[in-house]
């Protein structure tokens, strides 16, 4: 499957990459959740594909009416994650393929067409970029990681949520060495998977935001949980916590409060 799958998905990556260079017209699914039609081209060239060579899985993706689709064996997809980077020239936007075999990870592939950039993994097969083997951070002291977060769309009608992201940021900001939003979930935890940073966190994401991400960092042999440190679901949960399971217990003293 995994040759295949790849094949398949970089070249979706060429639909990507031709959007991100020409004029797009964009729609507003919410106030600041965009949607252009190469979100659609893309999920739509992956659905045709996947459902002609995989045929024992089914398919859930963002841009779909996904509620009679039960997760099972599954293929998550994010055609384009980082929409807004994508609208706006910024070339931090990727293509992301979960697959979930009887409900369990399997196979995590994120690629980013504007810097040629394919992070994989599979389980038990460790993680790769481009080939090359991924391993997290060894740092061991908050105070000199680096993280990164990101903000929901629903803080632009949610206070609560709003004033949730801001509360964190004080209590995170003064303890760690920066904090980055760089407003793709999905290769936020490749950058985590990579050693980039330390840790990332945020609330309210999709099962196609983290779906591949969570296989490739448990893969390159970081730590993924809810705000409360327990197993993370990411069809429940409304945090993600992923770090290099170094700094993990301490960051999560900031966040659950
Ligand atoms: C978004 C990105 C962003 C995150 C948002 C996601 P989209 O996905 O992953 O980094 O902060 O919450 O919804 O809409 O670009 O596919
Ligand atoms: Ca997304
Ligand atoms: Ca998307």
């Amino acid at each position: 499957m995994q040759k295949k799958l790849i094949k398949i998905i970089k070249r979706a990556g060429k639909i990507l990459k031709k959007g991100f260079y020409s004029n797009k017209s964009v729609s507003f699914k919410a106030k600041k959740d965009l949607v252009t039609k190469y979100d659609i081209a893309v999920e739509n060239y992956l659905k045709k594909e996947f459902s002609k060579y995989f045929k024992e899985f089914n398919i859930i993706a963002e841009e779909s009416d996904n509620s009679n689709i039960e997760f099972n064996n599954s293929i998550i997809i994010d055609p384009i994650d980082g929409t807004t980077n994508f609208v706006n020239g910024v070339p931090h936007t990727a293509i992301s393929v979960g697959v979930y075999k009887d409900k369990k990870p399997y196979i995590g592939v994120v690629y980013n067409p504007i810097l040629d950039e394919l992070y994989f993994a599979k389980v038990g097969k460790g993680a790769f970029i481009n080939g090359e083997k991924l391993k997290v951070s060894k740092e061991k002291i908050l105070q000199k990681s680096l993280l990164a977060t990101g903000f929901p769309y629903s803080s632009g009608t949610n206070n609560e949520d709003l004033k949730d992201v801001l509360i964190k940021i004080e209590n995170i900001l003064p303890h760690c060495q920066d904090l980055r939003r760089l407003g793709s979930a999905s290769i936020d935890l490749c950058f985590v998977s990579k050693g980039v940073f330390e840790g990332y966190y945020e609330m309210n994401l999709k099962p196609w935001d983290v779906a591949a991400g969570i296989i490739i960092l448990s893969e390159a042999g970081g730590k993924i949980s809810n705000i409360e440190g327990n197993s993370f679901d990411m069809f429940k949960d409304k945090y993600i916590v992923a770090t290099n399971g170094k700094i993990h217990d301490e960051l999560l003293s900031k966040l659950d409060i």
